[in-house]
């Protein structure tokens, strides 16, 4: 869809932008492409149930709508791939280098988080019929709350400079719906490369968590349904939430 047809809509204050657009799809009015981007969130959702904290008006939090009919309900790692990617390609246009996607789907600059995706779907029998990306990142924010301050970072903390927000937002915008388009008409294989080559911490060892166990594995890439997979004595794949990092 050409950009001007699109509406990129602001909205002073909202519980959060994702819940907002599933409110647009439930009542029957989605349009692909149209974005929600808020200037304060109150009660902002993470992924695994975690809050999404953000100060007003210093951050993008925004939500896009997306129409997945031309993808199975199988498939949901390939719009995480195509969202991931179009991210990546925004973030690099303001921060030059150590760009990465901490698997499944957190953006990383060097060891720390400057955003993170949240995707939710509206399928119904067989039909993905929409998704609703959701996408914080941390723009001007200098300090974050106690928690999580010693591994989250701001693009004015790496660049040392203000950004405009709402004009991120639509770049951002731009960027993840060119990534969906090519969805359409590239082969996956192709994408997936992509991806894994912007994978954080590839070809490297490092300690994950599951069911309390701490172990170390190298990362080797991620597999086309969007397993992580690792090699140490043998090779090992993992669905999204199996395992969790350990930083
Ligand atoms: C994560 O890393 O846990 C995902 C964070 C996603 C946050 C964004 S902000 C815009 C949209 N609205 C929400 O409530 N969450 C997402």
């Amino acid at each position: 869809m050409p950009a001007d047809t699109r509406s990129f809509i602001i909205l002073n204050t909202v519980d959060s932008t994702n819940n907002y657009a599933m409110g647009i799809v439930h009542s029957g009015m989605a349009v692909h492409g149209n974005a929600y981007f808020a200037l304060e969130q109150t009660e902002g959702k993470g992924r695994r149930g975690k809050v999404w904290k953000s100060t007003k008006e210093e951050n993008i939090i925004l939500s896009i709508i997306a129409n997945t009919c031309f993808l199975s309900v199988k498939h949901q790692f390939k719009l995480i791939a195509a969202v991931s990617l179009g991210c990546i390609d925004f973030l690099k246009s303001s921060v030059k280098e150590n760009i990465k996607i901490k698997w499944p789907n957190d953006l990383f600059y060097d060891d720390t988080k400057a955003g993170g995706i949240l995707i939710e779907n509206v399928v119904k029998g067989k039909v993905w019929q929409w998704a609703v990306i959701g996408i914080g990142i941390n723009v001007n924010q200098t300090e974050f709350s106690p928690d999580i301050s010693s591994h989250s970072i701001s693009l004015k903390q790496i660049e040392g400079k203000d950004f405009d927000v709402i004009g991120l937002g639509k770049h951002l915008c731009d960027c993840v719906l060119k990534h969906i388009e090519d969805l359409k008409q590239t082969n996956f294989e192709i994408i997936l490369n992509q991806y894994n080559a912007s994978l954080y911490q590839l070809n490297k060892k490092v300690k994950l968590k599951k069911k309390n166990i701490v172990f170390e594995t190298m990362i080797t890439g991620v597999s086309p349904q969007g397993q992580l997979l690792t090699k140490d004595f043998m090779e090992r794949s993992f669905d999204f939430d199996e395992v969790e990092w350990v930083l």
